[in-house]
């Protein structure tokens, strides 16, 4: 079968279609194990520089999500599942409220309306954020918290999350819409994400170079590895349908801590002088974001599946030092 990653040559993304070509199967909406024949990837820009993109099974579509006639090419009838990662993040979202709901909103509903179209309804990941939690939040959100968003992301992931959950109801798709907490460390450049520090406070100084916190050392944040998100995405992708009872989303555990016991991790893995390149600046923009999100998420029918969050920080920083330090 045919399997679509959107946003397929981005920081997740590219993990993802990684994982699912040396898993090379994946759990079809009819329940089979079947193989992944063809892996789409759809994004703005190809994805390049990875040696795994020679598979034979990769083809690349670059183009603009929004643009219905590549999305057609690229869902072809023996579509199986779709990856929707494409997506505005949440400081370009805030900053431009237009290009959030066309890519964010617009985008997504075409996207939905071609799968409804294929011969069977595929299996569909959207991925959501903890940004449609806002408002006055209990420390540990339960898995029914109800989605408050405080910015425009949010609302737009909000609205993603209902469409795919209405849908799969109706049997168009077989939906799941997973909340990802902040995802750290991201390798690269910085992003136009509110959260963007909780990876450059880490990648930046590991690096030689300084970095400014917008936020407090107090601020909670709840954060996952990109190693770990993958292994919950392809859960939640594989998971029987009849897992699911009044709608489609599922909250992922994540690890909580402060900002400032992130830069006491990086200390205590890799010393003094790295952590010292971190200095303190708020951003009163990215701080508002920030601190609206949710701390903690008990993520119960998430375990239940059997998504994990990460053990500690300490391993999050050493699993980045293995993979992108040299
Ligand atoms: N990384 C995180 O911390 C985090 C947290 C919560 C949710 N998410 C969600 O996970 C998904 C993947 O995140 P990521 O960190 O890999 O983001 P990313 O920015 O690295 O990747 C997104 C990709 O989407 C592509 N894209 C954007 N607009 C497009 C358009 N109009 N047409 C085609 N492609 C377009 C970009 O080129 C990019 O490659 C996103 O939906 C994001 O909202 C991520």
């Amino acid at each position: 079968m045919r399997v679509v990653i959107t946003g397929g040559a981005g920081f997740l993304g590219t993990q993802l279609a990684q994982r699912i070509l040396s898993q090379g199967t994946l759990v079809s909406a009819s329940g089979e194990v079947r193989a992944v024949s063809e892996l789409v990837l759809l994004d703005m820009v190809p994805a390049a520089g990875h040696a795994w993109l020679s598979d034979p099974r990769v083809r690349q579509f670059a183009g603009d999500i929004n643009n219905t006639d590549l999305l057609a090419e690229a869902l072809s009838p023996n579509t199986g599942s779709v990856f929707h990662l494409a997506a505005v993040v949440s400081g370009q979202a805030e900053a431009d409220f237009d290009i959030g709901m066309k890519v964010n909103v617009d985008a997504t509903r075409s996207l939905l309306e071609l799968c409804r179209k294929l011969p069977a309804p595929p299996k569909f990941l959207f991925t959501s954020s903890c940004a449609v939690f806002g408002g006055d939040l209990p420390d540990l959100l339960p898995d029914d918290q109800l989605p408050k968003p405080q910015g425009s992301y949010g609302i737009q992931k909000a609205i993603g999350e209902m469409l795919v959950s209405d849908m799969s109801r109706r049997g168009m798709i077989d939906g799941r819409s997973v909340r990802l907490p902040t995802i750290t460390v991201r390798p690269g450049k910085p992003n136009k994400a509110a959260s963007s520090f909780a990876s450059g406070i880490i990648r930046e100084p590991l690096s030689g170079t300084a970095a400014v916190c917008p936020t407090s050392p107090d601020t909670q944040v709840w954060l996952m590895s990109p190693e770990r998100v993958i292994d919950n995405i392809m859960i939640a992708h594989d998971a029987p349908a009849s897992s699911f009872k009044f709608n489609r989303t599922i909250t992922l555990p994540g690890l909580t801590i402060t900002v400032g016991e992130m830069v006491e991790s990086l200390r205590r893995v890799a010393g003094d002088a790295v952590a010292s390149r971190i200095s303190w600046q708020l951003d009163p923009v990215i701080d508002r974001l920030v601190t609206s999100w949710p701390k903690a998420c008990a993520g119960t029918f998430g375990k239940s599946l059997g998504m994990k969050a990460d053990d500690s920080f300490d391993d999050i920083i050493r699993g980045y030092i293995k993979n992108y330090v040299r």
